[in-house]
């Protein structure tokens, strides 16, 4: 790269439901790349960590009270991936938890929130080319991604390799059928955040291995990468 000429940073947005296999596929997808991975799930899952620390009814919060709360958030580049901080801190296991997975949805339909997670997400790609995860990130955050991809697998499945990851252990058809309810009912309750975009790469990982849909998404990004390259070369 000649100096002056400032370096072309990629975009890959990654979107669709719950426990459809984003996250850990964007991580894989970003360092497959030397990308960096960015779950914007997790800086709604933040958000929601914080607000939680003032003990107050969920049912009441305010969006100027969880605004105020974001300022504890710092969202910072480690180890090939952007990782949210709580006062300094990794609060990884928080992010992940009970309180804050049963939460997060009502903080994740507060417009001015999204404004804030979208503008950290859009910072994060201003240093490092990214792989991002979400529900909006291809109509919404970057609609001029260079590749979009939408992952989408049957509740059943999703449910069953949720379980695995839990448990470390086949799960049985009655612990299956009870987490395809609570993932279908999460489906329901982020549905208009999760939106396809016209140009994404419809991706059905019901009978993929996460090997396979990961290929398949490198393949994609070097396709465009490639083409990238021989644009700017002339
Ligand atoms: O992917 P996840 O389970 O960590 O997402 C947490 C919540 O945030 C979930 O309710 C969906 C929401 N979300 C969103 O509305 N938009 C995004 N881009 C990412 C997540």
């Amino acid at each position: 790269m000649s100096a002056g000429v400032p370096e072309k940073r990629f975009v890959i947005a990654i979107d669709g439901p719950a426990a459809s296999g984003k996250s850990s596929t964007a991580q894989w997808v970003a360092r497959r790349l030397a990308f960096h991975h960015v779950d914007s799930g997790a800086l709604y899952r933040a958000a929601t960590a914080v607000q939680l620390d003032a003990h107050t009814d969920p049912e009441r919060w305010a969006e100027d009270e969880i605004l105020a709360a974001t300022g504890r958030i710092g969202f910072v580049p480690d180890n090939g991936a952007f990782v949210p901080l709580i006062d300094g801190v990794s609060a990884d296991e928080v992010l992940r938890g009970v309180e804050v997975t049963r939460n997060v949805s009502r903080v994740a339909r507060m417009p001015r929130v999204r404004a804030w997670v979208n503008a950290q997400v859009r910072r994060a790609s201003e240093s490092h080319s990214v792989v991002v995860d979400g529900r909006d990130i291809g109509t919404v955050v970057f609609p001029n991604a260079d590749l979009k991809v939408f992952l989408i697998a049957d509740p059943w499945e999703r449910a069953r390799r949720r379980l695995v990851q839990r448990l470390g252990r086949s799960p049985s058809d009655a612990e299956i059928a009870e987490e395809t309810d609570l993932i279908v009912h999460r489906d329901a309750k982020d549905a208009t955040q999760t939106v396809q975009a016209s140009d994404a790469v419809l991706i059905d990982t019901t009978y993929l291995t996460q090997e396979d849909q990961v290929e398949r998404i490198v393949a994609l990004a070097k396709a465009v990468t490639h083409r990238a390259d021989e644009t700017s070369a002339g």
